[in-house]
């Protein structure tokens, strides 16, 4: 008599693996669903610099420290490293268009958006998008690859909205509110 707590699965074919190749990773990633942030700070000359960033991970809890993964070569991050601090903008499910053009390289992003910056802020806040705003300080960088690692104490966590957030993943955007 066969053990009921034994179950078994169907056999199916065992899968070939394929060599590791910038476009099946993104495939690969793009099954793993994240939240949206935008990370913001403020350049050398005071402009601000926001790009859209799905990269964004818990280090740790004491004391409170996430990374974000920034392109080498990009304006934002280039202010980043120079400013040595940043904000993690979390958008909430209605800021889609703000994902979209935070992620687009339009140089007028900051026109077309409400934001808000005062000096305690690590950077931009974006006032009608983010449900919550993290400040943090650059404590450790790390260049790998195509992408810069950089972590960030957070400093202060600003609630700016009770809503939900919006989700990307299979290279689509998802409002949390919708799953
Ligand atoms: C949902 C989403 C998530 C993204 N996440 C990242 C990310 O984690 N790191 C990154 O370097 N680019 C990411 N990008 C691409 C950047 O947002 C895009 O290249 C942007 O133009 C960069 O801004 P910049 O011109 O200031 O470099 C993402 C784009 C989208 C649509």
């Amino acid at each position: 008599m066969t053990d009921p707590a034994i179950r078994t699965t169907t056999p199916t074919a065992v899968p070939v693996p394929a060599p590791a190749t910038p476009d099946g990773f993104r495939a690969m990633m793009s099954g793993f669903p994240t939240g949206v942030g935008v990370v913001t700070t403020t350049d050398h000359r005071g402009a601000p610099r926001g790009m859209t960033c799905s990269s964004v991970c818990s280090v740790s809890l004491e004391p409170p420290t996430l990374l974000v993964c920034l392109r080498d070569g990009s304006p934002t991050l280039d202010a980043v490293l120079r400013s040595g601090v940043f904000a993690v903008n979390l958008l909430h499910e209605g800021a889609r268009e703000a994902a979209e053009l935070f992620a687009s390289g339009d140089p007028r992003r900051f026109d077309l958006v409400p934001w808000e910056q005062d000096p305690d802020m690590a950077g931009p806040h974006l006032s009608r998008d983010a449900h919550t705003v993290a400040d943090c300080d650059v404590v450790l960088t790390q260049k790998l690859g195509s992408h810069v690692v950089v972590c960030g104490a957070v400093r202060h966590i600003a609630e700016r909205h009770s809503r939900p957030p919006l989700l990307y993943g299979l290279r689509q955007f998802r409002a949390w509110s919708a799953m």
